[in-house]
């Protein structure tokens, strides 16, 4: 059995958890539940990430003590994860044992190799990034992410020679397309290997100047850079270095979003090549979610809280809506108003009214019982075809992280199926009592329907068990997987006749708006 390890960033425990985080990790439980559909054996991470300046500041700020803050946000996220229909395997926190302990052995290995030496430093130093920025990166002396002024610091260091192992990178990322995808990101790295502008990488800090680290295990003067420490998460939850799961888990793929491409794409790899560890699979890289052309942020007051969100317009809408409305690797914006017309276009008007009219009519022709199919004419035919190739088109789609245009692939086998509804006219054959092509026409709409719920379970596990259910399929479980995917886009089958399916079907109730004086849209009572 194939094995597939899928993580998402391990989040900061500066803030309780918002939209942007929420994306990341609905993004990858989709992904982990499309890959059990694959039939392979997946393990998904996610975590917190725990040391540093930033959650120091952040606590002392609250007058508490870092790990009695820490403690309380990390369960924050990890409490979330389940309300919004995630299923993770592991939940690192960076303050756990095991993984200080890995990160401890992760540094003395680099360090024996003769990679670590320690040297005098200087740059100027943002603690929203937690890294020093040089002279050139600064924008009119400011910081470019967090555009606040920084402070210029110097003192003794130790330091990662990243820089020996920049030429193999390049050559590893020229030689495999997807390693970084999509390929904007992929350009973007190249760009900045090749503008000379990377060095070798500060990753200590002295505990004169910050204690809530890992201690170095060959100084304990020092403490070691939240980066350096945060990335090994992803094999310290793999039990790394003695595990056995490493061995047969590792390499993984991460996703993250564009904020953190550096440390992914050059720090991590190196890191592991320095190690003497295969590199990760893949790197997906997504876009942030704006906010009224903003990137939310805390101190904006614009965040979106996405279990609010959810509970407001259903989980399963709102993950629809996360997946499709943005284009993988690009921004996005976010407004209830797209929201609310993704869920009365596509959902109530394409998918839930093609399930309430077809299940509707199977239990006016037919008792709610599944029928025989006769001959099949060149237009059953076509729907066939256009489903399978719908299938195949989102496996392939949905596997190379192109989720919005998977959707979107599917959604073209739903809106031809209403219209197949509308030029077949199943209650004008039962008027003529053609009993033997309305069974026909009734058989493809139910299996297609079969179908098209399937490749919706990674997006929406809820409404597409649901919608199995109402087929008379069982709703796809968790693990081990009830349906393959693979198999499943090869025929046009699935459904025995004399099923018995539901007879009404209402999962997807449109929303109807009401505008405010203000512009505000008040959700009105279905
Ligand atoms: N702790 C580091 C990651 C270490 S991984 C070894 C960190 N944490 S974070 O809390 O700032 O999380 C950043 C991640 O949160 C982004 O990469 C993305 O996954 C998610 N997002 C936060 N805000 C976002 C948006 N506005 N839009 C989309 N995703 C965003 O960086």
């Amino acid at each position: 059995m194939n094995s597939f390890f899928l993580t998402t960033p391990i989040y900061y425990v500066n803030a309780k958890p918002h939209l942007g985080h929420a994306y990341t990790t609905i993004v990858a439980d989709a992904v982990i539940r499309f890959h059990k559909m694959l039939g392979e054996d997946t393990f998904f991470l996610t975590g917190t990430d725990e040391h540093g300046d930033k959650i120091m500041r952040a606590a002392e700020q609250q007058g508490r003590s870092p790990q009695e803050f820490v403690d309380e946000i990390s369960a924050s996220f990890h409490d979330l994860w389940p309300l919004l229909g995630i299923r993770h395997d592991r939940f690192i926190r960076t303050t756990d044992l095991e993984h200080r302990r890995a990160v401890q052995a992760f540094l003395q290995r680099v360090y024996d190799a003769g990679d670590i030496y320690f040297g005098e430093f200087g740059g100027h130093y943002c603690y929203g990034c937690e890294r020093f920025y040089t002279e050139k990166e600064l924008e009119n002396g400011l910081c470019p992410q967090h555009k606040t002024r920084l402070e210029f610091i110097s003192e003794k260091n130790y330091f990662f020679k990243m820089s020996r192992y920049l030429p193999w990178l390049k050559d590893h990322i020229e030689k495999h397309e997807n390693f970084i995808r999509p390929h904007r990101y992929r350009t973007e790295v190249l760009a900045m290997l090749e503008s000379g502008e990377l060095e070798d990488l500060c990753i200590s800090r002295p505990k004169t100047r910050l204690q809530w680290g890992i201690e170095l295990p060959f100084d304990n003067a020092y403490v070691c850079y939240v980066w350096f420490d945060a990335l090994i998460n992803y094999i310290s939850a793999l039990g790394w270095p003695n595990g056995p799961d490493c061995a047969s888990r590792w390499p993984g793929e991460h996703l993250v979003a564009k904020d953190i491409l550096k440390p992914h794409a050059v720090f991590w790899p190196t890191m592991l090549k320095a190690a003497g560890l295969p590199v990760y699979r893949h790197l997906n890289v997504h876009g942030y979610w704006l906010v009224r052309d903003t990137k939310m942020s805390k101190s904006l007051g614009n965040v979106i809280d996405p279990l609010e969100t959810g509970r407001r317009f259903g989980l399963d809408a709102f993950r629809y809506f996360l997946l499709r409305e943005m284009r993988f690797g690009e921004d996005a914006s976010f407004s209830e108003d797209a929201l609310i017309s993704r869920i009365n276009a596509d959902l109530a008007n394409d998918l839930g009214n093609l399930f309430s009219r077809v299940l509707s009519m199977a239990a006016k022709y037919f008792a709610s019982r599944v029928p025989e199919p006769s001959v099949l004419m060149r237009e059953d035919e076509a729907v066939a075809e256009l489903c399978l190739h719908s299938l195949q088109n989102f496996i392939q789609l949905f596997g190379n992280a192109q989720f919005d245009t998977a959707l979107e692939s599917l959604w073209e086998t739903v809106r031809a199926l209403n219209k197949y509804v509308d030029s077949q006219a199943p209650w004008a054959l039962h008027k003529r009592g053609d009993t033997a092509r309305l069974a026909t026409v009734m058989h493809m709409l139910l299996t297609a329907m079969r179908k098209t719920a399937l490749c919706l379970w990674p997006a929406m596990p809820d409404a597409a068990g649901r919608m199995l259910e109402q087929l008379g399929s069982p709703a796809a479980g968790n693990a081990p997987p009830v349906y393959d995917l693979q198999r499943e886009s090869g025929a046009f089958d699935g459904l025995a006749p004399g099923t018995i399916v539901a007879e009404t079907s209402n999962i997807f109730p449109r929303i109807d708006v009401k505008r405010e004086p203000s512009g505000n849209v008040k959700k009105a009572k279905n």
